[in-house]
C-alpha cells in the first residue's frame, strides 16, 4: 500500500480578519517548519492573498473555504476557481456541511463545482457526513455513498487520485463530540471503498476526518490505518493547538 502523506487543514470558517490571519501565520511557521505533512490553510476569501504571501517559500499550501462553479458571470457575492488560482490558492473546500446546512448547498452544485475546480487546477477538499439522526437511523454508509456517487458523478476515475475526501459527520462539528477512532476509521475505510468502485486509485487518496479534533484526541485518530488527516476547525483557531495536531500526524 502506498504510503500517503498525512494531510491536516485549518478550516477557519468565518473567523480571522487579515491582520489575525497573518498574525497566525507568522507564529505558526516556526512551530511547524520540520514537517513532513501537508499543511494546507482554509482562511477567509479576503484573507487569503495575505495567507499566500506570507507562506512563500514554506510547504504550507492554501485553500478557500467554498467556490462558484462557472468561471465568471452574473452570480453576485460569488468567487470563482480563476479568482483563486491567480491568488496562487492551492485547494478549495467544498461542500462544507455549514454550507449544505445554511447556505443551500447541494450535491447537484457540488457535482458541478468538483469538476471546474479540477479544471482549473484547485484540489478539492470533498466534505461529507451524515446527521445524527442518520447515525442514529444506521444510514451512515447510504448518506456517504449517496454524497459521494452525486458530488463526483462528472470526474472521471483517474481524476479521483487529485481529490481528497473529509468525512465529517454533522454530529460532530464544532461539539466537542468527537467520533471515536473507530467510527472515524469505519468511514474512512468506507468512503475509500466506494471510491474504489467507482475505478479509483483509492489506495492514493487521502481521506481526512473532521469534527472536535483537538491535541488532546488528534494522535489516536490519526493513527488509524484509513485516516489520512484532519480537517480542523475550532483548534485550528489557535497555532500553538494547530501545530499540535500537525504534530500528532507524524
Ligand atoms: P471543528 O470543525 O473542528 O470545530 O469541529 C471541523 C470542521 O467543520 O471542519
Amino acid at each position: 500500500m502506498p504510503e500517503r502523506t498525512p494531510y491536516i487543514a485549518a478550516n477557519w470558517k468565518m473567523n480571522k480578519t487579515v491582520a489575525e490571519a497573518a498574525e497566525f501565520v507568522d507564529a505558526l511557521l516556526p512551530l511547524i517548519a520540520a514537517t513532513q505533512c501537508d499543511v494546507v490553510l482554509c482562511p477567509s476569501f479576503i484573507a487569503l492573498n495575505e495567507v499566500v504571501e506570507r507562506r512563500r517559500g514554506t510547504a504550507v499550501r492554501v485553500a478557500a473555504q467554498n467556490m462558484h462553479e462557472e468561471d465568471a458571470g452574473a452570480f453576485t457575492g460569488e468567487i470563482s476557481a480563476p479568482m483563486l488560482v491567480e491568488l496562487d490558492v492551492e485547494a478549495v473546500v467544498l461542500g462544507h456541511s455549514e454550507r449544505r446546512q445554511f447556505f443551500g448547498e447541494t450535491d447537484e452544485a457540488l457535482a458541478r463545482k468538483v469538476p471546474a475546480a479540477l479544471g482549473a487546477d484547485l484540489e478539492p477538499i470533498l466534505c461529507v457526513g451524515e446527521t445524527e439522526a442518520a447515525r442514529d437511523g444506521g444510514e451512515t454508509k447510504a448518506v456517504l455513498e449517496r454524497q459521494l456517487q452525486i458530488d463526483l458523478a462528472a470526474v472521471d476515475s483517474i481524476d479521483l487520485a487529485r481529490i481528497v475526501v473529509a468525512y465529517e459527520p454533522i454530529w460532530a462539528i464544532g461539539t466537542g463530540r468527537v467520533a471515536t477512532p473507530e467510527q472515524a476509521q469505519d468511514a474512512c475505510a468506507f468512503i475509500r471503498d466506494v471510491l474504489r468502485m467507482r475505478g479509483a486509485a483509492a489506495n492514493e487518496i487521502r481521506i481526512l476526518y473532521g469534527g472536535s479534533v483537538k491535541p488532546a484526541n488528534a494522535a489516536e485518530i490519526l493513527a488509524k490505518p484509513d485516516v489520512d488527516g484532519a480537517l480542523v476547525g475550532g483548534a485550528a483557531l489557535d497555532p500553538v493547538d494547530f501545530a499540535a495536531i500537525v504534530e500528532a500526524a507524524r
